[in-house]
């Protein structure tokens, strides 16, 4: 009676299994992307009621938040013995690193104050050994020679003569975050902001404001800045929400004795470029992955 079934026509083609693992994933992406999403907002709400230096504004707005208020522990002290965990972890070989990515549409409307002028590098001269000198930023020129490489391009913010403020621009291609061993794209409308840095005795007068509205006058076809900041960074954050930062994704690594490398929070709604091994929570830090930092590091 004829021989074994042939498969069903829509078996031929990987079949009725694979729609349904395929719609499966797509569940899970989206549902893992919504997480992302409420992360962000939830972090963006902790922030502000940090930055507001109480808690009631972020109670008011998200009643169910006060275990996780509690449990992150939302006032400065909390935060500083957060640094020293960190710091105590390191001589342990622990190596914990917890990142915030922002993004800005809007600019602060400031008028620069006019004894600040601005000037673009996009390519390596001397005077950018020297800006980096004069600020004892410590970069070797081979890094600053990699950088241009790379199509990345330096900003000087001077006062008068006084180097005021330096910072660096990717516009395009990614962003390449060493200690994740992961390329944020940067959007085609979009630039993205590197170890931005004001000369010691000018910080806390809003220079950061100035520096990024003169960079965005650069760049008028761009719509939206991004940076990444160190959350333990006060000082760098605080000036990122003021400008009009809000974050949108956070990503949480430890490295274990500069071996083993555990993802525990990954920024999965973001587009990525190169990543080393995208699929892995756990991975090895051996020569291959340090081979593959060295390449794309700037
Ligand atoms: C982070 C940094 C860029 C901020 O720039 P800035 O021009 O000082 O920023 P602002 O003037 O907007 O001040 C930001 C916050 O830092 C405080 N601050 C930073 N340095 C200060 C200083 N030396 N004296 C007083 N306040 C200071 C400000 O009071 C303000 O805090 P607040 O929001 O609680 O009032 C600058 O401090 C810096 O260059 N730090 C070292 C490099 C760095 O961490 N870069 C960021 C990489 S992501």
């Amino acid at each position: 009676m004829g021989g074994p079934p042939g498969p069903r026509p829509d078996e031929a083609n990987g079949g009725p299994g694979l729609a349904k693992r395929e719609s499966d994933l797509g569940d899970r992406r989206e549902i893992s992307n919504q997480r992302e999403i409420e992360n962000g907002e939830s972090c963006r709400l902790l922030l502000a009621a940090y930055e507001a230096k109480e808690a009631g504004a972020l109670l008011q707005a998200r009643p169910g938040c006060a275990d996780e208020l509690q449990m992150r522990g939302l006032s400065r002290r909390l935060l500083s013995v957060n640094e020293g965990v960190r710091e105590a972890l390191r001589c342990l070989g622990i190596v914990a690193t917890d990142g915030l990515v922002l993004q800005c549409r809007g600019r602060s409307g400031s008028t620069p104050p006019p004894e600040y002028s601005l000037a673009g590098y996009r390519a390596f001269e001397h005077e950018v050994v020297e800006v980096n000198r004069l600020l004892r930023r410590g970069f070797p020129e081979e890094r600053l020679l990699a950088r241009f490489r790379h199509g990345l391009k330096f900003f000087v913010l001077r006062a008068g003569e006084d180097v005021a403020a330096t910072t660096w621009i990717v516009t395009e291609g990614e962003r390449f975050v060493d200690e994740e061993g992961v390329g944020l794209l940067v959007p085609a409308d979009g630039l993205w902001v590197r170890d931005i840095f004001i000369a010691p005795q000018r910080r806390g007068r809003g220079l950061f404001a100035v520096l990024l509205d003169g960079v965005r006058e650069q760049f008028p076809k761009v719509h939206s800045i991004w940076s990444d900041v160190d959350r333990d960074n006060h000082p760098s954050l605080s000036a990122h929400l003021r400008y009009g930062f809000e974050p949108v994704a956070r990503f949480t690594t430890l490295h274990l004795a500069g071996q083993l490398m555990i993802r525990l929070r990954w920024p999965v709604s973001l587009p990525m470029g190169s990543v080393f091994k995208p699929h892995r929570r756990v991975l090895l830090t051996g020569a291959a992955y340090r081979q593959f930092v060295s390449e794309r590091r700037t």
